[in-house]
């Protein structure tokens, strides 16, 4: 990845005055989130070769956004089109109040555009009946933001209640779910099922939530900013539970989020949207490596 500021400073043009000790600061944080981002690409160019040779063509569309016009008071997404194929895992990034999460819910069917065509699996959703849309949303596991656990209610309540609410599993099939997908998520199920949400730290609660999630084996999974508000370690923690996720049970997912690191570690493409737009959706080294204005502005210099 090319970096801006050394290109100025070796060039002896654009000579900045020297830095005020909060802009050294500032300059030495992203200095290392960068060497953060490029290590992160460099560990995984292996794992995204291997998926690159499967050409999209090969793989079936499973999200596909076209044309997506939407608009509350004022316009909110124009000409929006992206595809997720099957296995892929797409960052949908932005600054704030760009339409990420409203993306999230056209797709779960929580929103119909304006304008344009929302499929999954191929279909398009934006004309069905509310019963058939529940059917498609069946396919989906959602991660809210901020796990969003019941608080009422225990963990095993918690990861138990997508499949009260949508099959008629037994009580023992319901229980080895839930423990199956504790486990999967690294929490020992024994210890934390009757705990209320209330006991966990952030990133168990997290945790928690992405086992709630999964519990259905959905096909896609939906993930709205799924490492804010935790540390750097857990924040890493959390990413490559979602990276084994994508792997062991090769599911389409779309992440939400603002953590560039963890962009870098989990998603195929990226989609950067920006005053209502797409500017940029492809592969994510090729987001890394612009040198788009905007692209670097938003990426931190
Ligand atoms: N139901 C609604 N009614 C009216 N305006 C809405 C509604 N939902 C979202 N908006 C507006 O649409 C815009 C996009 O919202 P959205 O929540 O999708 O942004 P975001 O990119 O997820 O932001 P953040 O990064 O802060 O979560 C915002 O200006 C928001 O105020
Ligand atoms: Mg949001």
């Amino acid at each position: 990845m090319k970096d801006a500021d050394e290109a100025r400073g070796s060039t002896g043009v654009d000579e900045a005055p020297p830095a005020a000790p909060e802009r050294r600061e500032t300059d030495r944080k992203s200095q290392a989130v960068r060497r953060a981002i490029r290590s992160e690409l460099e560990s995984d160019a292996s794992d995204r070769a291997a998926e690159r040779d499967v050409s999209p063509a090969q793989l079936k569309p499973v999200i596909e956004l076209s044309h997506v016009n939407l608009a509350f008071d004022v316009p909110i997404l124009e000409d929006v089109s992206f595809t997720a194929h099957e296995g892929e895992t797409i960052a949908v990034v932005g600054e704030s109040g760009t339409g990420k999460s409203t993306c999230l819910k056209l797709i779960l069917r929580l929103l119909v555009p304006d304008k344009g065509t929302v499929c999954i699996d191929e279909e398009d959703i934006t004309e069905l009946s509310f019963e058939d849309a529940l059917k498609v949303r069946q396919k989906m596991g959602m991660v809210f933001q901020g796990a969003a656990l019941f608080d009422s209610m225990t963990v095993f309540e918690n990861v138990a209640y997508p499949l009260r609410e949508h099959t008629d599993m037994s009580e023992d099939e319901i229980e080895e779910r839930v423990r199956e997908k504790l486990q999967f998520v690294d929490l020992d199920a024994d210890r934390v099922m009757e705990q209320m949400p209330a006991e966990l730290s952030g990133g168990m609660k997290k945790r928690v939530g992405i086992a709630r999630g999964m519990a259905n084996n959905p096909e896609i999974m939906l993930y709205d900013e799924p490492t804010s508000g935790l540390d750097p370690l857990t924040t890493g923690t959390i990413t490559r539970l979602i990276k084994k996720l994508q792997k062991e049970l090769t599911v389409t997912s779309i992440v939400v989020t603002h953590d560039m690191r963890a962009v870098a570690r989990m998603a195929t493409k990226v989609a950067l949207l920006h005053d209502r737009h797409i500017v940029f959706f492809g592969a994510t080294e090729d987001m890394f490596a612009s040198e788009d204005p905007y692209i670097r502005e938003f990426l931190g210099g």
